[in-house]
């Protein structure tokens, strides 16, 4: 009888410190005309890649997590049961990346995840080939500054990315804008050396996008930390 009891004070115990301990949720949601194929590296655990239109789907994040996810667009498989995208394709020929890197220009999200605190960027360092939001549901800033702040790159580059960084598919149409750095190779673009500048390509970019990181060395915004947010929800092609 006794041993009942404890059992029973026990129980709500276990579910109150389980409460307090939860995982990190990532919400994913593509509102996207069409069906993306969401990679990661490190690959994010059981995350399944393809995410079709007008699909929201619910994650539990690892307690830790240092890397990116990205999206992958255009996909199709062909005659020979080979897997390819029009942008962000990993290369070997299978849905699954296994952790491999893609193929620029991908629009990169970009998080450290120490449960129950997250970092979050959005970094066109790579170029772009998606618009994305991050926002946190809830949560405040590690600094003690305020109210975690929504992250996003809504606007596509097309009207200030030069033509020779220009992504296109097989039917030649625009599938996204290389950065200046992955395109030229020039470290005057790609801040090695000393200092990291923003360029005259890059400033455009940020014109469009200026929650958005653009140039290897941008710190504007700082990378935000954010503890105890419900949940982080991204969102491809968010509206207006
Ligand atoms: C499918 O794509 C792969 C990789 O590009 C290529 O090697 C193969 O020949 C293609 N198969 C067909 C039937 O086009």
């Amino acid at each position: 009888m006794a041993k009942n009891v404890s059992l029973n004070l026990f129980l709500p115990m276990l579910l109150l410190c389980a409460g307090v301990q939860s995982d990190v949720t990532f919400t994913f949601e593509n509102l996207c005309s069409d069906t993306l194929w969401r990679a990661s590296n490190p690959s994010i655990g059981d995350l399944e890649p393809d995410l079709p239109r007008d699909t929201y789907e619910i994650f539990n994040m690892d307690d830790h997590y240092s890397g990116s996810i990205w999206v992958r667009t255009g996909c199709s498989t062909n005659a020979s049961n080979y897997f390819s995208c029009e942008t962000g394709d990993c290369g070997n020929g299978i849905m699954e990346c296994a952790g491999l890197n893609p193929s620029f220009p991908i629009t990169q999200l970009n998080f450290v995840v120490n449960n129950p605190i997250v970092s979050y960027e959005v970094s066109l360092k790579h170029g772009q080939n998606m618009l994305v939001r991050i926002k946190p549901n809830g949560g405040t800033l590690v600094d003690g500054s305020g109210p975690c702040p929504m992250v996003d790159c809504n606007k596509e580059l097309s009207s200030v990315c030069p033509l020779d960084l220009i992504a296109g598919n097989k039917n030649d149409q625009y599938v996204g804008c290389n950065s200046p750095c992955d395109g030229y190779k020039d470290p005057k673009y790609c801040c090695n050396g000393n200092g990291c500048q923003p360029d005259e390509i890059s400033v455009k970019y940020k014109g469009l996008c200026p929650f958005a990181h653009t140039y290897p060395g941008d710190n504007q915004p700082p990378i935000y930390q954010c503890k105890g947010a419900d949940s982080y929800d991204i969102t491809f092609c968010p509206a207006l």
